[in-house]
């Protein structure tokens, strides 16, 4: 694997491959690169944990982490992000990780450039480290994947995260299922019975409203929302006795979920962020090893 830019490129081999590298670096496990690797992130969006676990993943592989910020470079002069990407080549840069407004920015990067790319999201298109951090989590509670059956709730238009979820979790033999306002479904066919699909699922994954995309519809209000498609504490009794919550975060807290569910014993919404620093350990030592 050169790069990592969407699930849809991933093979069930490899993501195998990757969960269990993980687990290994869970348990003590030590990196095995021979050699020095440079990595540089650039985030053109905010992150907050996708960006701190990639860095403490580096530094935990051994990697030279050369700082980058997107709000003091040249990219604000006009630079292009395949020119800010070559230039950051020629200081011996092995690998970025790149996080996007546009959809599918990595297109334009794929020729004439000798770094690996690792996609930290773009734009509503694909989150794969997310995703696969996911599937640890859910591997880690269920052993398999075969039946499990998972739902995800809320804004999946604008999610890569639900993209790049339904993709893999499809691919590895789960029963995916949407619930959002009409508006919201994107490609995805949404069922408007939460509660019944509350009462099957193993797994119940929240999104974020992303106010920030635009993501309002006609008649949206926080507390229509919630009552209709959050994930309030009446609903959590309806669940399954071994059945998990977990969302991506940030969470808007009262609107998707309640407040007292975030840590409640049935959540792994805080493991889910653990669980990514020894994902992204296992991507870029598999990339970087790749290199050679
Ligand atoms: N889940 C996620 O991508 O969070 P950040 O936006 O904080 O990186």
């Amino acid at each position: 694997m050169k790069n990592l830019l969407s699930m849809d490129e991933v093979s069930k081999e490899e993501i195998m491959l990757i969960l269990k590298r993980a687990a290994e670096f869970e348990s003590g496990a030590k990196p095995q690169l021979e050699k020095e690797y440079f990595i540089a992130n650039l985030f053109f969006e905010p992150s907050t944990r996708t960006k701190t676990s990639f860095e403490s993943a580096e530094r935990k592989i051994g990697a030279t982490v050369i700082p980058f910020d997107a709000g003091f470079s040249s990219v604000l002069k006009g630079e292009t992000l395949y020119d800010t990407v070559k230039t950051i080549q020629q200081s011996g840069i092995d690998a970025v990780v790149i996080r996007h407004k546009q959809d599918a920015y990595y297109e334009e990067l794929l020729e004439g450039l000798d770094v690996s790319i690792i996609n930290a999201g773009d734009g509503a298109g694909q989150h794969p480290s997310q995703s696969l951090l996911d599937l640890y989590t859910i591997f880690k509670e269920f052993g398999k994947f075969e039946g499990v059956n998972v739902t995800i709730a809320g804004d999946v238009s604008h999610s890569r995260v639900a993209k790049s979820d339904a993709t893999a979790l499809t691919t590895l033999g789960a029963n995916v299922n949407f619930v959002c306002p009409p508006e919201w479904q994107g490609e995805y066919e949404a069922h408007q019975d939460w509660d019944q699909l509350i009462e099957k699922s193993d797994v119940i994954m929240l999104l974020r409203v992303q106010h920030e995309r635009e993501a309002a519809y006609d008649g949206f209000t926080v507390e229509s929302y919630r009552e209709r498609y959050g994930l309030t504490e009446e609903r959590e009794k309806m669940m399954k006795d071994k059945a998990i919550i977990m969302h991506p975060a940030p969470i808007n807290r009262g609107v998707e979920i309640d407040s007292s569910l975030v840590e409640c014993e049935r959540s792994r919404i805080f493991s889910q962020m653990r669980n990514g620093l020894f994902i992204r350990m296992a991507i870029l030592e598999h990339i970087l090893k790749g290199r050679g």
